[in-house]
C-alpha cells in the first residue's frame, strides 16, 4: 500500500467509522485491548511488505502543524544482529557509560506511580523466574531486550533535538498507531525506551547522524504463546480513578 493509496483510503473513510460498518468499533477496540507489551517472540519472519504496510498506516497518525516529527530505523537479520552485539559489549565491556540525552523517569517517584512500577516490575521477574537478589538473573532479562526479545524486526526511532515536547506527544500518537496496526495483523510488539539508554552503540551500528536523538526501540513479531513472560496481566486503574466528569 504506496503513501498515495493511503492518503486516498483517510480521504474515503471520512466522517464515519473505521469500518464502514455499525460494529466496526469491537474491530478497532479489539486491536487495542488485545495489544500487550511481548517480552518473547517467535523466530517467524514478518514480510518487508507488511512492515511497510505498518508504518505506512501509522504515518496517518496526529501530529501538531502535521510535523510528522519521527525518523524510523528498522533492523532484522545480520544488521540486527550486530547492534544487539554491539549494545551488550557497550554494556558489559570497559567502555564509558553512555549519555543518555533524555529522561524517561523522575529520580524520585511518586508513591502512586512508585508502587505500580514496583509491581509489574515484581510480577515480571517472577514470572521470568527471578529472585530478589539475583543481580546476574536481572542483567541478562535486561539485555533481552536488546535482542529484541528474539523479535525478527527491530525499530528504532529518532527525533530531531531540536523539537520541543509537543512533538514528544505526536511521537507516542505515532507508536501506539504502530502497535495497533500490528495487531490487526496478527503481530505483536513490545515498545522499549530501554534503547534510549544506550545510544553510543546504537548511532555508531546504525549511523544515525547528529541532531538526532533515540527515542526509544520497538520490537515486533509474533508472540511466543508458551513463553511465561508473555502471561503477565497487567491491572488498569478504572476510569473514576483518574476521570471526573464536570
Ligand atoms: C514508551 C514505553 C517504553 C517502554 N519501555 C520498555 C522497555 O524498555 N522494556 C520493557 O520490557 N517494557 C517496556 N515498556 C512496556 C511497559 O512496561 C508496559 O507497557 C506496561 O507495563 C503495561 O503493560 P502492557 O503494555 O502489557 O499493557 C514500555 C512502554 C512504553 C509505553
Amino acid at each position: 500500500m504506496g503513501a498515495r493509496n493511503l492518503n486516498e483510503l483517510s480521504k474515503k473513510n471520512t466522517p464515519g467509522n473505521a469500518s464502514g460498518e455499525s460494529e466496526g468499533f469491537r474491530y478497532v477496540d479489539s486491536a487495542i485491548t488485545s495489544r500487550r507489551a511481548i517480552r518473547s517472540f517467535t523466530s517467524d519472519l514478518v514480510p518487508r511488505g507488511t512492515i511497510e504496510e505498518i508504518l505506512s498506516v501509522s504515518s496517518r497518525a496526529p501530529s501538531g502543524s502535521n510535523m510528522q516529527p519521527w525518523r524510523v530505523y528498522v533492523v532484522s537479520g545480520k544488521i540486527k544482529l550486530r547492534l544487539t552485539k554491539s549494545i551488550v559489549e557497550s554494556q558489559t565491556g570497559g567502555t564509558k557509560p553512555c549519555s543518555q540525552p533524555w529522561k524517561y523517569y523522575p529520580d524520585v517517584f511518586p508513591p502512586e506511580y512508585n508502587e505500580r512500577r514496583r509491581k509489574i516490575g515484581w510480577d515480571l521477574y517472577d514470572l521470568a523466574g527471578i529472585k530478589k537478589g539475583d543481580r546476574e538473573g536481572s542483567k541478562r532479562f535486561r539485555n533481552r531486550n536488546f535482542d529484541f526479545f528474539g523479535a525478527p524486526v527491530g525499530f528504532i526511532f529518532t527525533i530531531a533535538e531540536e523539537l520541543e515536547v509537543g512533538s514528544w506527544l505526536d511521537y507516542g500518537c505515532f507508536l501506539q498507531n504502530i502497535m495497533i496496526a500490528a495487531r490487526g495483523r496478527g503481530l505483536h510488539t513490545c515498545p522499549q525506551a530501554i534503547f534510549s539508554e544506550v545510544p553510543d552503540p546504537i548511532r555508531k551500528t546504525l549511523s544515525i547522524p547528529k541532531g538526532e536523538i533515540i527515542v526509544c526501540g520497538m520490537s515486533l513479531g509474533y508472540i511466543d504463546e508458551a513463553a511465561n513472560v508473555n502471561k503477565l496481566e497487567t491491572e488498569r486503574s478504572t476510569i473514576d480513578e483518574f476521570t471526573k466528569f464536570i
